[in-house]
């Protein structure tokens, strides 16, 4: 089955969230209250002092997030996804919002936890290779990355989720050390820690 060629464009979530301010259930799956539980519990440290959430959306890992951060960016391509996350997170004033699509537009920022939950798999081989090097060069020695996706076929995605943790899985041994790593049914999480 042929997948896309390109990266899903900006205009793609935008109008998804337009239609469905909730499109993935994330106020009210239980899996993925039940997944967002397991990628907190990953995290090998409580407290990170710049921490970097590509794809945030509406915010709901954003704010389970945050407790462990001195500061959080936030990153989204859509602005009605991150209207509702700047709501939610209204009491956190740790967190920070931006508008970027990665990897045309990455923060100039250096920080010691990246998490890429459910994104990579949006981005084709040319942008995934961009965006893996940028999060490299942005992380600090001894940073976290935290990478966590679903697992399952779907033809409108350029890569699939094993895909992304595979190709990340490569720089192991000359840019990341794999911490630990966990598949369940219908998805897979990796950690890492810069080298
Ligand atoms: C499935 S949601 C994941 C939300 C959250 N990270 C989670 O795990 O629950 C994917 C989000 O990534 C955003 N996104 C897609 N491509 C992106 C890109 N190239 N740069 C930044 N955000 C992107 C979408 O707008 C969407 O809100």
């Amino acid at each position: 089955m042929n997948k896309p060629k390109n990266s899903l464009p900006p205009s793609y979530f935008e109008q998804m969230y337009r239609k469905n301010s909730d499109p993935w259930d994330f106020e009210t799956s239980d899996y993925e209250a039940q997944k967002y539980q397991t990628t907190i519990k990953a995290l090998p440290k409580t407290h990170y002092h710049n921490a970097l959430e590509i794809g945030g959306s509406i915010g709901v890992l954003t704010a389970l997030l945050a407790p462990y951060c001195d500061s959080l960016l936030s990153i989204d391509v859509s602005q009605t996804a991150q209207q509702q996350a700047i709501a939610r997170c209204k009491d956190l004033s740790q967190v920070r919002f931006e508008i970027a699509q990665v990897p045309q537009v990455y923060p100039d920022e250096m920080f010691d936890l990246t998490l890429l939950s459910e994104v990579g798999y949006y981005l084709n081989w040319d942008d995934l290779k961009k965006t893996q090097r940028l999060i490299i060069e942005h992380l600090h020695v001894g940073g976290h990355l935290l990478l966590v996706h679903w697992t399952l076929f779907a033809k409108d995605y350029p890569l699939t989720g094993d895909e992304v943790h595979n190709f990340f899985g490569q720089l192991t041994g000359t840019h990341l050390k794999h911490l630990h790593g966990l598949r369940r049914e219908q998805y897979r999480l990796d950690l890492f820690e810069r080298v």
